[in-house]
């Protein structure tokens, strides 16, 4: 009883929270009880008593055989309009599996997506340190502004141009601390409890903590080697008014898969239709093996409908943390905002040091060797795995091999004798915001060295024989 109080009152919250922003505005009609119940997946008895609720404080009438309309606020509850009821967070939980899962020690980490620090340039770099300072003396007694430095904004917009058929402003442009930032700063701002948004299963799973610590709903698609099933994507945007579908859509994390082009034009085409912003999150693009990647979503965007993260984490720089958020004007200006709030501007420091490497013809060389060792890497563990009979389809860039087992073999057993083995993965479960696909794990190939891959290999394929012959 006192539950399903809750839910309803939930629902009520919900509902004003969106006439609030304007979704639903004064003599709107509100969707049918029956609408509602569906895109919640509740009874639609809990709809009506919101409904109810809505009604008896002012906020929707009704209309004879046409159902639930906004009532014009009055001046008191214009006012009122920014408060929340606290109710409305108690379904909210605070984690990061993946952050627990980096805490576990391992002499084998394939839990890992990071590139090995000994495939850096470290020396060269140590060197520009110095340089860069000698350029800026005053760089560590400077705030960057919080959209991000402008140099390193036209650079970086220069740079996009030259890459992908876009045309860019540096005003378009702001600078975030790793590319996890903007995601943080983005869920902030769209979305509110209970909102819908679409992701894709698997998906990164720090972004769905990051989503779920902000009391949204997830919408899932899944990805496969061909791209997502388009009609459940128009399905949920028609239906449930996701705020956004939040992908990474080249060299995907985890499954290393990319969409194909086609499907790439028709995606900002739905989100036109439909008002559904893209998020894309771009962080492996530059990490293939043979082919260049098709061109970003972002590319086939014209009226503003994608947001283009490219986070430099993963290939140049990690220990900097930088990542560029692309998007139309208005939208970077509320990101600046919460940006500011949230540390007034990454240190320029960082952002300097990376602007000069960046421009530098070593990155250029530094990159094209990390592919080449990275793909060396991928090629060693597929070797140990062919043996095996696991499923995995082989990735064309990116760090990760994506790997079903086989049914007899448990991933919480594995996961238990690998780590008395001191090798680490990562459970397929935590990528998956429905918690079901519990027969995949994620290696990641990019962290450790050539023997170790061999070595750490085979400790999880004796493991998994183990469990298998018990
Ligand atoms: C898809 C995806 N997005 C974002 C991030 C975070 O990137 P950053 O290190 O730039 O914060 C990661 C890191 O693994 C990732 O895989």
């Amino acid at each position: 009883m006192g539950a399903n109080k809750q839910l309803f009152i939930q629902i009520y919250d919900h509902i004003v929270s969106r006439m609030q922003r304007g979704e639903w505005q004064a003599h709107d009609k509100l969707p049918s009880i029956r609408q509602l119940a569906n895109e919640f997946q509740i009874h639609r008895l809990t709809v009506f008593r919101a409904y109810q609720l809505l009604k008896q404080n002012g906020k929707a009438y009704v209309k004879e055989k046409s159902g639930y309309y906004v009532s014009p606020l009055s001046s008191e509850q214009q006012n009122d309009a920014f408060t929340v009821d606290a109710s409305i967070f108690t379904h909210i939980h605070f984690k990061n599996d993946m952050s627990k899962i980096h805490r576990v020690p391992a002499t084998y980490q394939f839990s890992q997506a990071l590139i090995d620090p000994n495939l850096l340039p470290n020396l060269f770099l140590s060197d520009y340190v110095k340089k860069v300072f000698d350029i800026y003396p005053k760089m560590m007694g400077t705030y960057s502004s919080a959209q991000g430095d402008l140099e390193l904004r036209e650079v970086l917009c220069q740079y996009m141009m030259e890459q992908h058929p876009v045309d860019l402003d540096p005003d378009e442009v702001l600078i975030t601390t790793g590319a996890q930032q903007a995601i943080d700063l983005l869920a902030r701002l769209f979305i509110r409890p209970l909102d819908n948004i679409i992701v894709e299963r698997p998906t990164y799973s720090v972004a769905l903590d990051v989503f779920r610590a902000q009391g949204a709903r997830f919408l899932p698609v899944d990805i496969t080697p061909d791209g997502y099933d388009l009609q459940q994507v128009e399905h949920f945007m028609r239906e449930s008014r996701p705020r956004f579908f939040y992908m990474n859509p080249t060299f995907h994390n985890p499954t290393g898969y990319t969409i194909p082009a086609a499907q790439r034009k028709r995606l900002v085409e739905l989100a036109e239709q439909y008002q559904c912003l893209l998020i894309e999150d771009d962080a492996f693009h530059d990490m293939y093996f043979n082919e260049i990647p098709t061109q970003p979503i972002f590319t086939y965007d014209t009226d503003g409908w994608v947001i283009y993260l490219k986070s430099f984490s993963k290939y140049i720089a990690p220990g900097l943390r930088v990542c560029a958020v692309l998007g139309r004007r208005s939208l970077i200006d509320s990101l600046i905002t919460l940006k500011s709030l949230a540390d007034n501007g990454s240190p320029l420091v960082n952002q300097k040091l990376f602007l000069h490497y960046f421009k530098s013809e070593r990155m250029q060389q530094h990159v094209d060797k990390l592919r080449t060792a990275l793909q060396i890497r991928k090629e060693i563990m597929e070797q140990e795995l062919a043996q095996t009979g696991w499923e995995w389809v082989s990735p064309q860039g990116g760090l990760n091999l994506w790997v079903k087992l086989p049914a007899e073999i448990s991933v919480t057993e594995l996961w238990d004798q690998c780590i008395r083995q001191s090798v680490s993965f990562v459970p397929g479960t935590i990528f998956d915001p429905s918690r079901e696909l519990n027969s995949s794990i994620r290696l990641s190939y990019s962290f450790v060295n050539e023997t170790q891959i061999k070595q750490g290999m085979r400790r999880l394929v004796d493991a998994a024989n183990h469990i298998r012959s018990h």
